[in-house]
């Protein structure tokens, strides 16, 4: 049995800005696309068999070309995403097999240097039997709920909150049910699940799977990058 990979690459990238879409801007010379599929192939216990990436519509073919080289014993399809994240998801899942594949990844392109362990650990709790897994980091800034006029509600316990990351895993059956149904205002894949009733399991995350969102973290990655050729 293998799993799928689904790569959601089709933002813009608004909060960061810039000419291209996001997941074609490049750290250390190469695009954070190229970083996300080669992060995820190198880890090798999660048997990884198929690429599936939603990608602005118009850039399907250049894609391809740049991420032919990275996916060799892989399968690799390139499809156009859709206006919001879960567009483009369901884009992506369209394409992935049914035989053969027993756990599928969604795993945002922005999330281009996640660690081996963090992508196989999550593959090890869906093989293990968890129909949703996402990994988790403690949060260290005290979240507060507020209303319209940014007057605070309450204040959730910290110790209740993690912050969650990608690459979610799922057993295939449940992430196509998942998003069969109304998928309106979710952000992350687990939530469909969640509104299922299926159970969620977080596994331990890790800091180097922040999402590059706002310019200073593309400077963040810069460094990552440097750090882990250094080592
Ligand atoms: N994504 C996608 N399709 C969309 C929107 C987002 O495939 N319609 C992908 C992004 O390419 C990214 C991941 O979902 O890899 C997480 O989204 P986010 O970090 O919000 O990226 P953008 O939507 O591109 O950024 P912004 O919200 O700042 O515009
Ligand atoms: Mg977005």
């Amino acid at each position: 049995m293998s799993t799928a990979a689904i790569i959601p690459a089709a933002g813009f990238g608004l909060r960061l800005g810039g000419e291209a879409p996001k997941a074609l801007r490049e750290v250390g010379g190469e695009s954070l696309l190229v970083h996300a599929v080669r992060g995820l192939k190198a880890a090798t216990a999660a048997d990884l068999a198929c690429f599936v990436i939603a990608v602005p519509a118009g850039t399907e073919d250049m894609v391809l070309k740049q991420l032919e080289p990275y996916c060799e014993g892989a399968h690799l399809q390139v499809v156009a995403g859709g206006s919001e994240r879960t567009d483009s998801v369901r884009a992506a899942l369209e394409l992935v097999p049914v035989d053969g594949i027993d756990c599928v990844l969604v795993h945002d392109a922005a999330r281009s240097f996640v660690p081996v362990e963090v992508i196989e650990r999550v593959v090890a709790a869906v093989r293990a039997g968890a129909p949703a897994v996402v990994p988790a980091v403690p949060v260290t800034d005290t979240i507060k709920r507020v209303d319209r006029d940014g007057r605070v509600v309450d204040t959730p316990d910290r110790a209740a909150l993690v912050a969650v990351q990608t690459p979610q895993g799922f057993e295939p059956s449940v992430l196509r049910r998942a998003h069969a149904g109304e998928v309106a205002g979710a952000t992350d894949d687990a939530m469909l699940c969640e509104r299922l009733g299926v159970p969620v399991q977080t596994v331990e995350g890790s800091e180097d799977a922040f999402k590059v969102t706002r310019p200073r973290d593309l400077l963040l990655a810069e460094w990552l990058l440097a750090e882990r050729t250094r080592s």
